[in-house]
């Protein structure tokens, strides 16, 4: 018979030799691991502690949403900011590149949106949540060309590097908020095409001017002003910035379970709350290192080697070669080439398609690659995608391209099938119900009947006939 004493130091190295145990398995007790973990993150579960988030009830946030739904701010008046940011679609679109003028249907929002004419799509870049915004506290945009510099400036693409724009409104949200009626594939079109940005902004403001006064008097609280100092493209963004700054969904059964709930996520969301906080050293795969903090982003940029498809934002006019290099663009650094902002994975479950570019239409496959950039980006292939109407015709060159750029997102060996759907079920754990509930959404959603100051508000359709 063998001794019991040599059989459980045989049955000791041998977990210590297995690659991929984790501490876990080794203590036997998960909750306690995964505390020491949250001690370690000095998470407290609530990531907007400190932040003053306005009431979507308050007057102006009510005036921001039905800016926020007018497509009066459109230049060829055919695209709201809700035509891209709908609540009811994750605070995006649900597609992985936006359609913004030039789309088949103004009034469909969604997957069902198409260009005219079948065209292709030319927004390089995937709509952003806008859900959580008011959290960010240093970047803007996927390659944060809108910039806080400091307690009081903010740098935006309207100024040099690194300047500050006087014009940049109070916060970066309101700094973020003067810019899409800018773009030309976004809301501009060609209207006033070739002027400064001011100049068209003024331009847009004034189109209020005849409508819009009684709002704004409400939401300023201004009997006195002028209606050219009430109406200003300052204060139209001041108010779209409330209503995006109100939309805060933190409530998830992650929080419950930092703040000592144990039964509030599954075994599966354990074992992935372990992967992603743990350093490989103790067999995690280490996320937490750049989705840091209890808003899950660290807010800095890294090369996650998502493969390109689309236009990609242009170098400059004329640009063919549909190679975006992201943050490259904004700070001209060799090394921040195909860098792009850390997301945030609060409510992930539902902001896809994800990636800069909504490379990925699965929460699986985005998971995948980035438990291993390299090999998924070779493997990658336009059946991660389910719109249609995307140029991937210099997918594959630009991916070789890519692959030879320093990939800042580094592999977790070992890792399997299982280490995918417990990360996903752990990433699920940062789902607030509300975002999945219409009634709960209900009061960001101006109500049919509402009132529409000069009748150009959007309610958007799903398909032709069926509301969204
Ligand atoms: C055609 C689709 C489209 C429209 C219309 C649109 N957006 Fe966006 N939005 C985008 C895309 C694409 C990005 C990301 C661009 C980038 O990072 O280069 C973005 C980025 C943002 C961000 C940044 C979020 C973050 O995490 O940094 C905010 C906030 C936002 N938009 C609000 C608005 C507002 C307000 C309006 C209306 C004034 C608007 N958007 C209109 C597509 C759109
Ligand atoms: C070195 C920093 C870094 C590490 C480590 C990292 N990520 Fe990311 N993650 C990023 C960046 C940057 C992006 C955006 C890349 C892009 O769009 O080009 C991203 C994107 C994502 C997305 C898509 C989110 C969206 O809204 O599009 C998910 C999901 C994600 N990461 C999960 C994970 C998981 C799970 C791990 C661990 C296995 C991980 N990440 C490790 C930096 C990192």
């Amino acid at each position: 018979m063998r001794s019991p004493l040599l059989s459980s130091a045989t049955l000791l190295l041998g977990l210590l030799l297995q690659p991929n145990i984790t501490l876990a398995e080794q203590t036997g007790n998960i909750d306690n691991d995964i505390r020491l973990l949250i001690n370690a993150h000095k998470l407290t579960g609530n990531p907007a502690q400190g932040v003053n988030i306005p009431s979507i009830h308050s007057p102006k946030a009510q005036l921001g949403m039905k800016l926020f739904y007018s497509r009066t701010l459109g230049g060829d008046q055919s695209t709201a900011c809700v035509s891209c940011h709908h609540p009811l679609l994750g605070g995006g679109d649900g597609l992985s590149l936006p359609i913004g003028v030039g789309s088949a249907n103004p009034n469909i929002i969604g997957p069902n949106r198409r260009m005219k004419n079948n065209g292709d799509i030319t927004v390089p870049r995937n709509a952003p949540t806008t859900f959580n915004v008011a959290l960010w506290k240093k970047h803007m945009f996927h390659d944060g060309r809108v910039k806080k510099l400091d307690e009081y400036s903010i740098m935006t693409p309207d100024v040099a590097l690194d300047t500050a724009d006087a014009l940049s409104g109070e916060n970066l949200v309101q700094a973020q908020a003067r810019f899409p009626v800018t773009s030309m594939e976004e809301m501009r079109g060609s209207f006033l095409n070739g002027e400064m940005n001011q100049t068209l902004r003024r331009s847009l403001s004034a189109r209020l001017h005849k409508n819009w006064v009684k709002s704004f008097r409400i939401a300023f609280n201004d009997n006195h002003s002028s209606v050219a100092d009430l109406i200003t493209e300052q204060n139209i963004s001041e108010a779209i910035a409330d209503y995006e700054r109100s939309q805060l969904f933190v409530n998830n059964a992650w929080r419950a379970y930092v703040e000592g709930d144990k039964q509030a996520i599954s075994e599966s969301a354990k074992r992935g709350a372990y992967l992603f906080f743990a350093p490989k050293s103790k067999g995690g795969a280490n996320c937490a290192s750049c989705h840091s903090s209890d808003f899950f982003t660290d807010e800095q940029f890294y090369n996650a080697a998502i493969p390109p498809i689309g236009k990609g934002k242009h170098k400059h006019d004329g640009d063919t070669d549909m190679d975006d290099q992201g943050c490259y663009l904004v700070t001209k650094k060799p090394e921040d080439k195909y860098r792009f902002r850390t997301p945030s994975l609060l409510n992930v479950e539902v902001t896809g398609p994800w990636g800069h570019n909504g490379a990925y239409s699965s929460l699986e496959a985005v998971t995948k690659h980035m438990l291993n950039p390299i090999k998924a980006a070779k493997k990658y292939t336009k059946a991660h995608v389910e719109q249609a109407g995307i140029d991937f015709s210099k997918t594959r060159r630009n991916t070789k391209t890519l692959l030879k750029s320093k990939i800042d997102v580094k592999p977790m060996r070992g890792a399997t099938e299982q280490h995918v759907k417990d990360l996903v079920e752990f990433m699920k754990t940062l789902t607030d119900p509300c975002v999945k509930s219409r009634e709960c959404l209900s009061p960001w959603i101006p109500p049919a009947n509402s009132n529409d100051p000069d009748g150009n508000m959007l309610h958007g359709l799903r398909k032709r006939g069926q509301r969204l």
